[in-house]
């Protein structure tokens, strides 16, 4: 029997909006603005059963290798949602945006930063949106400013422990990953939160990110409810 309840904290890896596009014989960009809209529902999903945050991979480090068309095609769209993602603000939602924003345009960054400043008080739900995100990235820049504070004196290199790091983390404010969702086939992190899915449970399936339902939602928690979570005890 499994021991455990709604997970607080789900992530998800949204892919497979190339693939989706590609079925029927449609540019990627049109896969990616589906994958927008499911992102959306997935907000309302989650809140309705019960969870508390969701993060999603939106964009890693390593997606400015792809062509500059499908790059215009995804930053287009992150305008247009940073409308809808203001609105969430209104529900008592908190954004966290996770990764290094400063290399995205001037509008876009200086809107982010201000719905995540205008939404830090809100109690309904965190949605995390990684965006030009790394989990080693993540981890560097920690390790780049505990480093800092030690040269200043401020801590010593005793201090350095677990909880310090994570108070260093773009998650420092979210309850603990407690599952990770990969549609589309494919069985790997991708450098996504790497540090905190440490005892995550996973959950992959078949579905591309543009299809995935209510029902695969429903479907992924209850196979999270029937694992047997040790955290290495027994
Ligand atoms: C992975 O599918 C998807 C991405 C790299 C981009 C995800 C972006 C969005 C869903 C839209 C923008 C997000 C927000 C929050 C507005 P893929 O292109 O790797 O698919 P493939 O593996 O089939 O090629």
């Amino acid at each position: 029997m499994g021991n455990s309840g709604i997970p607080r904290h789900i992530g998800f890896i949204m892919d497979g909006n190339g693939r989706w596009a590609k079925k029927r014989a449609m540019p990627r960009n049109f896969g990616h603005t589906q994958g927008a809209a499911v992102f959306k529902k997935t907000i309302n999903w989650c809140r309705e059963l019960g969870v508390e945050c969701a993060t999603f991979y939106a964009f890693s480090t390593e997606n400015w290798k792809r062509p500059a068309e499908e790059i215009r095609g995804i930053m287009s769209l992150l305008r247009q949602y940073i409308k809808d993602i203001k609105s969430f603000s209104d529900e008592n939602i908190r954004i966290i945006i996770l990764g290094d924003i400063s290399a995205f345009d001037e509008d876009i960054r200086a809107e982010l930063e201000n719905i995540m400043k205008t939404s830090e008080k809100n109690t309904g739900f965190i949605v995390g949106i990684a965006l030009n995100y790394g989990g080693r990235a993540e981890i560097a820049l920690a390790a780049r400013k505990i480093a800092e504070k030690c040269v200043s004196g401020e801590i010593s290199a005793d201090n350095v422990t677990e909880e310090l790091v994570e108070s260093f983390l773009y998650t420092r404010e979210m309850p603990p990953l407690d599952l990770v969702i990969r549609p589309s086939g494919e069985q790997r992190l991708s450098n996504f939160m790497i540090w905190q899915a440490a005892y995550s449970e996973f959950v992959f399936m078949d579905t591309l990110w543009p299809d995935f339902t209510k029902k695969d939602l429903e479907r992924a928690i209850r196979e999270f409810q029937a694992r047997d979570r040790r955290f290495g005890g027994v």
